[in-house]
């Protein structure tokens, strides 16, 4: 036979391009070891292979979130995160992977976490060991002494330091090069203060150009994408003009700074939904006043710039912070983006193509992984009962998730 490989045939109603956004009809996906082989007219499917019906169903590609920490607990913010472990953080990171792959979230960014916990949770998912989203880590977040990154919650008797700080061009570059040695695919580090840490300015930049262009520059060098956590105008500049590949949050970013996005090609990870929960169930889950206080500079504002980018023609991919919030509600922005300026297919190739294209994540092929429903890539899709393009809140819940062929259970 044709396709005497197939091990599933998924049946689509109506099957979303996102570089389209055009519908196929009846469609069929063959899958060959968790990736598709080929898509065509349904009628033409081998008969002998596992059946997915979706053909009452509208299909996107998986969900993907480029700012998630799955090893935080959005309910132990502030001095309650003093006594977590890595190893708690771990797992807890089981539930909250679950959690994520069942909303429709197939792949993750994982933007920081603490003793390697998220390669280990990584690794656990890819080794079948628990169910939860495929996952590109960055392991330590690289800040600046006293940064967003670093722990600031102690006084100096303490002698409390967090792995990812770095000082100095040298310093960046050999923090760089430990977080891959110990597993991550990808760099994180802060460009400005935030909002979370104690004492940090969510205006005031960290670091300078040169230690920025270095991070950047050793990161390229080994093949990993680097995302910079900026909320201050000077900081996004910055680290755009260093090369970062996106910037995080971008909360205060004005015309000139968009203009230089799009001349950079720099994409835009702004997490327009999270303010929601800050504001009102932070101080309930331990968030400090002091946070608090500064997310309300920062909320609105991130919004209507959010806006601003999106009438612009920004490069935008989609990213929520869960784990500052609850991990498995991560498709609750996609409304607030259209809500904010974004057609609903602009908020799903956020989520789909753009992220995964951001991600630069390439089979042997050199075809895109995720992202996409395309032959080489994983087959890892969302089925939903009503048309998202028109209704796009039913990505909160889908229908089915189909994660390498196999259905989500
Ligand atoms: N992790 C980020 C920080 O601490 C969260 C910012 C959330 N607020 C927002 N409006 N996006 O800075």
């Amino acid at each position: 036979a044709l396709w005497a490989q197939v091990d599933q045939v998924i049946q689509t109603g109506y099957l979303l391009d996102v570089r389209t956004g055009n519908y196929q009809k009846n469609k069929a996906i063959l899958v060959e070891a968790g990736r598709i082989s080929a898509i065509v007219d349904a009628d033409k499917a081998p008969k002998d292979a596992q059946l997915i019906d979706l053909s009452k169903h509208y299909v996107v590609p998986g969900l993907i979130d480029m700012h998630v920490h799955l090893t935080s607990d959005p309910q132990k913010h502030g001095y309650r995160a003093l006594v977590e472990t890595p190893t708690r953080e771990a797992i807890f990171g089981v539930g909250a992977a679950k959690a994520t792959l069942k909303a429709g979230f197939t792949t993750v960014r994982n933007l920081g976490a603490t003793g390697y916990a998220d390669v280990s949770l990584r690794d656990a998912i890819e080794d079948g060991e628990i169910q939860g989203p495929r996952m590109r880590v960055a392991t330590h977040t690289i800040c600046i002494t006293g940064g967003h990154c670093d722990n600031n919650l102690l006084p100096h008797i303490y002698n409390s330091r967090s792995a990812g700080v770095a000082n100095g061009p040298d310093e960046v570059r050999s923090k760089v090069r430990e977080n891959i040695k110990y597993g991550a695919d990808v760099i994180k580090f802060t460009a400005t203060g935030g909002v979370m840490s104690k004492n940090t300015d969510v205006n005031a930049s960290q670091y300078n150009f040169e230690e920025m262009k270095a991070l950047i520059d050793e990161a390229h060098d080994r093949g990993r994408i680097v995302a910079a956590h900026a909320h201050g105008l000077q900081g996004i500049k910055r680290a755009i003009a260093a090369g970062v590949d996106s910037i995080e949050h971008g909360s205060f970013i004005d015309d000139e700074a968009i203009k230089l996005a799009k001349k950079h090609g720099t994409y835009l990870v702004m997490d327009v939904y999270v303010s929601d929960f800050i504001l009102s169930e932070g101080e309930k889950a331990g968030i400090l006043p002091e946070s608090l206080a500064k997310e309300k500079t920062v909320g609105l504002l991130q919004r209507q710039n959010f806006q601003k980018a999106v009438k612009a023609g920004v490069k935008m991919a989609y990213g929520t912070d869960a784990g500052v919030y609850t991990h498995g509600l991560n498709g609750r922005q996609l409304a607030y983006m259209v809500q904010w300026g974004m057609t609903p297919l602009q908020a799903i190739q956020a989520a789909t193509v753009n992220a995964g294209t951001l991600l630069n994540w390439k089979n042997e092929q050199g075809q895109q992984n995720v992202g996409v429903l395309e032959v080489g890539a994983y087959a890892d899709m969302v089925a939903v009962p009503v048309d998202p393009l028109t209704h796009i809140e039913t990505l909160e819940q889908p229908a089915m998730v189909v994660k390498s062929g196999q259905p989500v259970l």
